[in-house]
């Protein structure tokens, strides 16, 4: 079954399994989203099912709440936990601090919220996602949708003064009618191609009234494990410095595979 993977995924799916090697018994764990945590909630599922490791996840989302239930993960709520020991989720982007972009599958608003509230976030990706500087992937901003067109033009008028290489904003469609997320708000997508100052456009951007949150993460990623289709993962330790050069074997389980839906 492993043979039937792209390259892709078996680079999302092996740094997945490593990042999930940092998970301890007892933990309170952010379940982020997208297709590489849905890799990660997949290798946990595995540790709970095979050495009966107890955790509890926080999901980022609906879909994952749901992924995470249907592989026997028990989720609670933020509220519920209220502080979580580590987060794993993907990312769009990230740059040589650890900062990120995310949102491109829609749950930047969840994901800041529950990685905020965690000891400790690590970034499992493949190595597409590294750039030197943010902004290539278009930044998701989460806006209210009461007068969504007004602060869309907030936004624009913010750009002109912001370190950016463009400025085009568009509101985020799904089919005919704008993306809803699961806050109930839209997305608007900022194509700004190179972003200067990652940190002030951050901060900017959420002094906007309508503008709920945006999807640079600063400061908040620890670790990125980042993992390529030989084998190879490479492991970033923003806090420490170090970066380790390793190895992961590509032995999953078939139950891993059983269940491929995101
Ligand atoms: C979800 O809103 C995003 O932040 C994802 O974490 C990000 O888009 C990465 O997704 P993939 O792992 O599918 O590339």
């Amino acid at each position: 079954m492993a043979a039937e993977l792209s390259p892709i995924d078996k680079a999302k799916f092996l740094a997945a399994k490593r990042a999930v090697g940092y998970v301890e018994n007892g933990m309170k764990l952010g379940l982020g989203t997208g297709s590489t945590a849905a890799w990660m909630v997949r290798c946990l599922a595995e540790r709970v099912r095979e050495e009966g490791l107890r955790v509890t996840g926080v999901p980022t989302s609906s879909r994952t709440a749901e992924l995470a239930r249907s592989l026997g993960i028990p989720v609670t709520s933020l509220d519920e936990a209220r502080w979580l020991d580590l987060t794993i989720d993907g990312a769009d982007e990230f740059d040589p601090e650890l900062n990120l972009i995310k949102g491109g599958g829609a749950a930047l608003l969840q994901e800041k919220i529950v990685a905020t509230a965690s000891d400790q976030m690590i970034v499992i990706a493949d190595a597409a996602k590294e750039v030197a500087q943010l902004g290539a992937f278009p930044l998701p901003v989460e806006v209210i949708p009461f007068g969504w067109q007004t602060t869309k033009a907030l936004i624009e008028e913010l750009l002109q003064s912001m370190d950016v290489m463009a400025r085009e904003c568009s509101l985020r469609m799904n089919g005919d009618a704008p993306l809803i997320t699961d806050e109930a708000n839209y997305i608007i997508d900022l194509h700004l191609k190179r972003i200067g100052n990652p940190r002030q456009l951050a901060l900017v951007l959420n002094q906007i009234p309508g503008v709920v949150e945006n999807g640079l993460f600063i400061d908040i990623c620890d670790i990125v494990v980042i993992g390529h289709p030989d084998g190879r993962v490479i492991v970033r330790d923003i806090n420490s410095g170090e970066t380790a050069d390793e190895r992961v074997e590509f032995a999953p389980s078939d139950n891993i595979f059983a269940d491929l839906g995101d």
